[in-house]
């Protein structure tokens, strides 16, 4: 046994974290079913470090030092259960199996669950970052037990990225806490990027301009608080000319954006928690309707000429409106995010650190981004936040952006450009600052036809008033 730690599920992540973990100095045992791929990985990257190939499951966990690590990337669902019950019984109490892939939380509970009963420790681990991140250092979210965090956080630690001399790993909390934050993550990567998309749609139809052009302005607010990944890349892919057909890239595209899961599961688990994720819901929704081509065209062909045009007269303060109403409606879906985590955190015991979920997201993943280090700053002066949107300098910059934001949901409606995550961010937002809603309504409706009763603003208790009878109102 001379491996600290093994990789099983050699697909690109797998091979990039058994490439990662090798340069930066551990003894990696490689394995896939297929064992090709671990010739492969070791035939092309063998000189980066110390692999220890094995081609057999049982080879595989004999090269592992004890207590053992074993990494498993394969497919989320019955191939995840298939590794896991081919590796049980080949390992003994104490050992680890760490699923670094997109599993579901519940899942994970689940695994957790069955392999404590044979004293093994199931790691589910969020692994954010793409292909690059896994090889140069992605940002790491284990879930667990503290005690396996005890072998696995030196090593975690060390290939994850790092931000300030911080690494981009820590210790999330027990069981699915990891998994469940990554899920998170990916609702709010889904939100970013619908924003992303609505406010380049939004200047191309207000502007006029091409995608090159755009391109410009994107890179521009990567310069300012906007700076992100994600911000970054959306000046690479507009500015990318398709060679085939000379035209910009992104109009050569299919229009229909597809989605492995990880969004719809955030807004499924919001919607038990009852958290109002809206951005995430509204980007998720928008992919789904993108990809309905049937109903969309037969919308075309009976609304033509339904949309009106959007008259930009000065150019530099139309994209100032749409930079800050990007950034106000961003500001909610992180803040929506969060107070995600947190209910999940509750719900299920985890004791999940917001400011140190917000430290580890500031590099390697896709949601990097520089406002990260505020969400840190915010958490980590006031835990109890009642909200991210009423911590100081999110509630001025929110403030700043209030008639920007109106202006750009305004003329998006009077333009007929959809711009269903600017527009739910924004009434979210008045929603949560009305001084009423008209839920008083709804409750007085559902008491009138099902007797659902109601409480009072004036005094305590539960009412209910006789709408059948005399109207009169009585204590339920
Ligand atoms: C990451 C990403 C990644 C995710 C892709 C694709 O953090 O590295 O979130 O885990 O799988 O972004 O997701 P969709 O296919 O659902 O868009």
């Amino acid at each position: 046994a001379t491996a600290q730690i093994g990789v099983t599920g050699l697909a690109v992540m797998g091979r990039n974290l058994a490439r990662n973990l090798a340069r930066n100095g551990f003894t990696v045992a490689v394995h896939n079913r297929s064992p090709e791929r671990t010739r492969s990985l070791v035939a092309e990257h063998g000189g980066e470090g110390r692999f220890v190939p094995a081609e057999s499951m049982a080879d595989f966990v004999a090269a592992l030092e004890r207590p053992r690590a074993v990494i498993m990337m394969v497919k989320a669902g019955g191939p995840t259960d298939a590794v896991i019950d081919e590796l049980v019984p080949l390992l003994d109490a104490g050992d680890i199996i760490v699923d670094c892939g997109n599993a579901h939380f519940a899942d994970t509970r689940r695994r957790e669950e069955a392999l404590r009963g044979h004293g093994l420790h199931f790691v589910g681990t969020g692994v954010s970052g793409g292909e690059e991140g896994a090889l140069r250092g992605p940002s790491i979210m284990p879930g667990g037990s503290a005690e396996s965090y005890r072998k696995l956080g030196p090593i975690f630690e060390r290939i994850a990225a790092q931000v300030d001399g911080v690494p981009c790993c820590r210790h999330i909390g027990p069981d699915g806490a990891g998994h469940f934050v990554k899920m998170v993550h990916n609702g709010i990567e889904y939100a970013d990027m619908q924003l992303i998309a609505e406010a380049y749609d939004l200047l191309r139809a207000g502007l006029g301009a091409e995608p090159a052009e755009l391109a410009e302005i994107f890179r521009d607010w990567n310069s300012g608080e906007l700076e992100s990944f994600l911000i970054e890349i959306t000046a690479d892919v507009l500015g990318h000319t398709d060679a085939a057909t000379g035209r910009a890239f992104v109009d050569v595209v299919l229009d229909r954006a597809e989605q492995k899961g990880t969004g719809r599961w955030t807004v499924q688990s919001a919607l038990d928690l009852g958290i109002p994720i809206t951005g995430i819901a509204e980007a998720t929704f928008a992919r789904s309707l993108s990809g309905h081509a049937d109903q969309r065209a037969a919308a075309r062909r009976a609304f033509p000429g339904a949309g009106g045009t959007w008259q930009v007269g000065d150019r530099d303060a139309a994209v100032e409106d749409v930079r800050r109403a990007l950034l106000a409606s961003k500001i909610v879906a992180y803040a929506q995010g969060f107070d995600q985590i947190r209910a999940g955190s509750r719900e299920y015991d985890w004791n999940i650190d917001l400011g140190g979920t917000a430290t580890i997201w500031r590099g390697g993943c896709i949601i990097r981004a520089r406002f990260l280090d505020r969400i840190r700053q915010a958490y980590d002066e006031q835990p109890e936040l009642p909200t991210l949107l009423v911590a100081p300098w999110f509630a001025d910059t929110v403030n700043d952006g209030v008639p920007s934001w109106r202006r750009v949901v305004a003329e998006a409606a009077r333009a007929g450009v959809p711009a269903p995550a600017f527009a739910s961010s924004l009434a979210y937002f008045d929603a949560l600052r009305a001084e009423r809603l008209p839920a008083a309504l709804i409750q007085g409706l559902r008491d009138n036809f099902g007797a659902h009763t109601y409480h009072r603003v004036d005094r305590e208790g539960t009412y209910h008033t006789l709408w059948a009878g005399d109207r009169s109102e009585v204590e339920a």
